[in-house]
């Protein structure tokens, strides 16, 4: 009788199983074309586990020669700004030509040189990456120019600066490191709607020069992500372009930061890789995977969300994206020196262990900092 019963129940959970398998397939089969990008994700994570090279990238997106990469004029250059001294951080922006007020503001805030040299006791460039406003270039041209003459912190080459074109602007920046500043110790790409803990960052990068680190990568991870293949969207890549399920890791482009020996190699790796790929945090994955680098993840560094408001998190945020007009607000708050002591003795350290667990592990989902973030 018992033998029976418990026969019965292994049908039971059989049938269960499969009862589940087929409602999960039939899930994925029939509701594939809407929930396109769960499929995907699910599909490019066992894609990644069954291969861990990504060699026959290297070998189909490789150029024949090196001369064919694209290389476009300088328009505003500044071949002096790293000369003669010790950088610990060469900081490029991307910025757009009619982004005058974001330029304006990172200025006062986490690209201030001067800030950083006499608070922070550490020498960083900051240069604005940009293209041209448009082959009609007329006024707008002529306005950065005479912003250049006032801040000298623009380089710009000779092509249009669009989205399609990002992967443009990464060629100029790393061609612009390798050529104009080779020795800085670290080089950090970040968009110009992105808050940067400058503090936070160089108190960081400080210890890890003193531990002279090499091979360094960090930012935001995307592992195994799978190329965009719905023609709507912005970001989609045709097979021609990049035929496999998923690219290698690599950081979102938001805001990384490298060492000077990646940079160089990242640049050795760019001139030989067909640039057609305009997603250009992809194209750098790429090239990095071409020289066997791979990226770190920092949970203070933000995904796609704002950071929550709080000191306890100012104390150990790095980056946050979507800032643009409470930029000057966040750098005067979240840079205060009452931060500090905030999370400061015994219960300053439960009290922001606590409010870190409320505000980063929320069921509903917000691409800011990982939960995980809060126990760091
Ligand atoms: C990228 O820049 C090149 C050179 O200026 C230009 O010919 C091309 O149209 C631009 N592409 C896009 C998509 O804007
Ligand atoms: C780069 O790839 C694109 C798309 O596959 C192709 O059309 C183009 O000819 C390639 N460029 C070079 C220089 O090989
Ligand atoms: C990439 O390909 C080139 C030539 O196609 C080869 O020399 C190089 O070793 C490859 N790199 C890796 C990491 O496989
Ligand atoms: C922070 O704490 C220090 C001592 O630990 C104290 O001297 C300082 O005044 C405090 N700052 C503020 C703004 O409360």
């Amino acid at each position: 009788m018992r033998m029976f019963v418990s026969g019965r129940r292994v049908k039971r959970w059989q049938f269960f199983q499969l009862f589940a398998t087929c409602f999960i397939l039939s899930f994925m089969v029939f509701w594939g074309p809407l929930e396109n990008s769960i499929v995907n994700h699910m599909k490019s994570y066992s894609y990644r586990y069954l291969i861990n090279s990504y060699d026959f990238v290297n070998d189909s997106l490789s150029l024949k020669h090196s001369s064919e990469q694209s290389h476009y004029p300088y328009l505003i250059n500044h071949k002096e700004k790293c000369q003669a001294q010790d950088v610990l951080l060469l900081l490029f922006v991307k910025t757009a030509p009619e982004n005058y007020d974001r330029r304006s503001i990172i200025r006062k805030t986490w690209g201030n040189e001067k800030y950083v040299q006499s608070q922070l006791n550490a020498n960083i460039k900051t240069l604005f990456a940009l293209g041209t406003p448009g082959p009609l270039k007329g006024e707008l041209q002529n306005k950065l120019i005479r912003e250049d003459r006032v801040y000298n912190d623009i380089i710009q080459q000779d092509f249009v600066d669009s989205f399609y074109n990002l992967t443009l602007k990464l060629l100029l920046q790393f061609s612009w490191a390798n050529t104009f500043c080779p020795h800085a110790k670290f080089l950090m790409t970040a968009d110009d709607d992105i808050f940067i803990h400058m503090p936070n960052l160089i108190d960081y990068l400080q210890d890890l020069e003193q531990i002279g680190v090499r091979d360094f990568w960090i930012g935001r991870v995307h592992r195994g992500a799978p190329p965009i293949r719905d023609k709507s969207s912005k970001y989609y890549v045709s097979p021609n372009v990049y035929q496999w399920p998923a690219y290698p890791d690599y950081t979102a482009g938001a805001a990384y930061v490298i060492s000077g020996d990646v940079a160089s190699k990242v640049y050795e790796a760019s001139q030989t890789l067909n640039s057609s790929l305009y997603i250009d945090d992809v194209f750098m994955g790429l090239c990095a995977n071409k020289m066997g680098i791979v990226p770190q993840e920092h949970v203070f560094f933000s995904g796609e969300g704002k950071a929550p408001y709080h000191p306890c998190i100012y104390e150990k945020m790095m980056t946050s994206h979507g800032h643009v007009q409470d930029l000057q607000d966040l750098w005067k708050e979240a840079t205060d020196a009452k931060v500090k002591n905030t999370s400061k003795g015994f219960f300053g350290q439960i009290y922001c262990r606590l409010v870190k667990i409320v505000l980063l592990c929320r069921l509903t989902y917000r691409d800011t900092y990982p939960c995980r973030a809060a126990f760091a």
